[in-house]
C-alpha cells in the first residue's frame, strides 16, 4: 500500500472513516514492560532518545505489540533545549531539570546549529522509517515554544507555569526573544524530521491551558502558526497536527488561525463540541479521558463510544485527551482498540 493511502494521513486530507485511525499520546512508555527492558540497557532516558538503535526498537514496540495506525519518534520535546546549549537531566521520581534562562542575556541562535546537534535523533528517525511497515506513517514531533519556555523558565515542571507566565508579563521583550529562538529551532527541527523521514509532524502545547486570552494569542496560535507556515514552505503538503492542551473556549479560534490539518484536543473539551468547532476538512484528534483507559470497563467502553458517536462523519483520528500513564494496564488498551475496530 502506498504510504499516502495509510488512514492517518487519508484522514489529514479531511477523509472520514467508520472505523478512525488510531494512535496513543506517549505510546512508547513505562506502562509497556518491553519498554521498561530496553531503558534499562539504556542506561538514562537520554541516552535512550540519542541512540537511534534504542529509540527505534522502542517507537516499534507499540506498533508491534497493538497493530495501532502509527508510530510516534520516540525522543522527548526537552532535546531543543540541550540543543540550544541548557543542560536537560531526567532524574528518576523528580521530572525533567533544565538549566534556567536569563533573559536579560538571551540572545540569537542559529537553527541549522541548533538542529545540527540533534542527528543522532534524525538518524533514528531515518531508521525508524526503515524499518517501519509503509502503511504505518511516521509522526515527528517537537514541544511548542510555549511549553518548553515553561521548563527553560522554572528549570523544571510546575503545577501553573505561573514562573513563566510572569516572566512573559515583566519582561515581555525578553520573553518574546525567547518565543523567536525556539520559533526558529522548532521549525528547523520538524524540518528536518520530515526530510529524515517522517510522514507528519504534531506541534505539543501542553500547558497552553494555563494562558489568559492575550497571552494565549502572542504565545500559543502565533508560534504555532508560524512554524506551520514554514513547514508548508520548505515541505509542501506535508500535514502538521497542533494540540494545545486546554485551549477550552478558543479551541475554534486554535483551529482556523493555525490552520493544522490534525487538531489535538483534550479531554475536557466535549466531544461534539470539538466536532463542531474544528474546521470541516481539519482532522480533530483526541479526546478520551486518559484515566478512563486506566479504569476500564464500562468507564473505558462509554467514553470510546461517546467520542466515536460525536466524530461520525467528519475526519478524526482516535487518541486519548494527553499521554497515557504508566499505570495503564495493557489489557485495557487491547480492549480500547477492539471497541474502536469493532472486533
Ligand atoms: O508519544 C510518544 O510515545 C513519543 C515520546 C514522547 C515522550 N515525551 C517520551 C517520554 C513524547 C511525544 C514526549 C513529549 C513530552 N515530553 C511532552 C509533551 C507531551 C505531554 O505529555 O504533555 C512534555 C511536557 C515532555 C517533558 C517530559 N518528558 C516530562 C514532563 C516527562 C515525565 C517525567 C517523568 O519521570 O514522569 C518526560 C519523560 C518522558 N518522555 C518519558 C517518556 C517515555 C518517561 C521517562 C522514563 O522512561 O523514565
Amino acid at each position: 500500500m502506498p504510504r499516502a493511502d495509510a488512514k492517518l494521513l487519508r484522514a489529514l486530507k479531511g477523509e472520514a472513516f467508520e472505523v478512525p485511525p488510531i494512535w496513543i499520546m506517549r505510546q512508547a512508555g513505562r506502562y509497556l514492560p518491553e519498554y521498561r527492558e530496553t531503558r534499562k540497557r539504556a542506561g538514562s532516558f537520554l541516552d535512550l532518545c540519542y541512540s537511534p538503535k534504542l529509540a527505534t526498537e522502542v517507537t516499534l514496540q507499540p506498533i508491534s505489540r497493538f497493530d495501532l495506525d502509527a508510530a510516534i519518534l520516540f525522543s522527548d520535546i526537552l532535546v531543543i533545549p540541550q540543543a540550544l546549549g541548557y543542560s536537560v537531566e531526567f532524574i528518576e521520581g523528580k521530572g525533567p531539570q533544565v538549566e534556567t534562562v536569563d533573559l536579560a542575556k538571551i540572545r540569537f541562535e542559529d537553527a541549522d546549529r541548533t538542529v545540527a546537534k540533534l542527528e543522532r535523533v534524525l538518524e533514528a528517525v531515518d531508521r525508524i522509517r526503515g524499518v517501519l511497515p509503509d502503511e504505518k506513517p511516521l509522526i515527528g514531533f517537537c514541544g511548542a515554544p510555549w511549553t518548553v519556555a515553561t521548563y527553560m523558565i522554572a528549570g523544571h515542571g510546575t503545577p501553573d507555569q505561573a514562573p513563566a507566565r510572569l516572566a512573559a508579563y515583566r519582561d515581555e521583550a525578553g520573553f518574546s526573544r525567547l518565543i523567536d529562538i525556539l520559533v526558529d529551532a522548532s521549525a528547523a527541527y520538524l524540518i528536518a524530521q520530515l526530510r529524515a523521514g517522517a510522514d507528519c509532524v504534531q506541534i505539543f502545547d501542553s500547558w497552553a491551558g494555563v494562558l489568559d486570552d492575550d497571552q494565549f494569542r502572542k504565545w500559543s496560535v502565533e508560534p504555532a502558526r508560524r512554524i506551520i507556515a514554514r513547514v508548508r514552505e520548505a515541505v509542501p503538503g506535508a500535514p502538521v497536527i497542533a494540540f494545545a492542551r486546554g485551549a477550552g473556549a478558543r479551541l475554534g479560534d486554535y483551529a482556523r488561525e493555525t490552520g493544522a490539518e490534525g487538531i489535538g484536543v483534550d479531554w475536557t473539551v466535549p466531544p461534539q463540541i470539538a466536532a463542531s468547532v474544528v474546521g470541516p476538512k481539519q482532522a480533530v484528534q483526541g479526546n478520551l479521558d486518559p484515566l478512563r483507559l486506566i479504569a476500564g470497563g464500562t468507564a473505558l467502553d462509554r467514553g470510546v463510544d461517546d467520542v466515536l458517536l460525536a466524530m461520525r462523519g467528519r475526519p478524526h483520528i482516535f487518541n486519548l485527551g494527553h499521554g497515557i500513564t504508566p499505570d495503564t494496564p495493557i489489557s485495557h488498551v487491547e480492549q480500547l482498540i477492539r471497541r474502536i475496530r469493532k472486533t
